[in-house]
């Protein structure tokens, strides 16, 4: 997503955080709100550093060939200790970092950034798109008669074609449907991978790729989804990470 899919996210996350996440998250949030910080790992990225020029790039996506390709469990045994080879892995890292009692104060800083983020980019469906297409990055499509890429148009030209600021967007989407919020933390990241895998493979048909109000009316629901899905489960993973008495629940 591009900023504002980011903040839509960390806002919805940040209506459902509770009391004691909230405090313990405090230290680590440095005076910023939830939404802001949501899209320091891309800001990051222009920084001179090869890390965040080359090695962070692929923290943010992964390409699957196919849905029995992707074998979660590989990944249990390395990856907290590995290297970090894709969303799915920094995922875990970054879950497994903030829930060890010997982190220091910096690496939690560094990895609540980016995990706030990859929770975020996991629910856009081109982020678990294919290689050979850079997730859709390759793929020439026209937006409103404008040239843009598919990856680029689910980044970003659709959230931005309903016209809202973040929070009006947040404030559009988010609910207290406890049924939909129990069925939307009732997964896992690899669900969340398979999920947003499952959506690229339909929107590779992009027919003349010539996209209009007919493809926004279609795919808007999706966009919605992704994102509330987004902000419930990285409220649920915080609340899991940081609230001791939400573990009972
Ligand atoms: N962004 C850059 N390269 C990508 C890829 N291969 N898949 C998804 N998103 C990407
Ligand atoms: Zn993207
Ligand atoms: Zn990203």
């Amino acid at each position: 997503w591009s900023q504002n899919g980011h903040r839509i996210i960390g806002k919805i996350a940040d209506n459902h955080l509770t009391a004691d996440t909230r405090n313990a998250i405090a230290p680590l949030l440095q005076g910023d709100k939830l939404a802001e910080v949501t899209t320091w790992a891309d800001e990051m990225r222009s920084n001179p550093e090869p890390f965040w020029q080359k090695e962070s790039g692929k923290w943010h996506y992964i390409n699957i060939a196919s849905a029995d390709e992707f074998k979660p469990h590989h990944y249990h045994l390395s990856a907290t200790d590995g290297e970090v080879t894709d969303i799915y892995a920094g995922i875990l890292k970054a879950t497994a970092v903030l829930k060890s009692a010997n982190t220091s104060l910096k690496d939690k800083q560094f990895y609540f950034r980016f995990l706030t983020h990859l929770v975020g980019d996991i629910h856009q469906p081109m982020h678990a798109g294919r290689s050979e297409d850079w997730g859709g990055n390759k793929i020439k499509v026209k937006f409103f008669g404008k040239e843009t890429n598919l990856h680029s148009l689910w980044d970003k030209g659709l959230v931005e074609s309903e016209n809202l600021s973040y929070s009006e967007f947040a404030e559009f989407i988010d609910t207290n449907d406890a049924k939909l919020i129990s069925i939307y933390l009732a997964s896992e990241p690899k669900d969340w991978v398979l999920e947003s895998f499952h959506l690229a493979q339909g929107l590779y048909d992009i027919g003349n790729g010539e996209f209009k109000y007919h493809y926004v009316y279609e795919q808007m629901p999706v966009i919605k989804q992704r994102l509330l899905q987004g902000g419930i489960r990285l409220a649920g993973l915080l609340n899991h990470i940081f609230d001791e008495s939400a573990h009972a629940k």
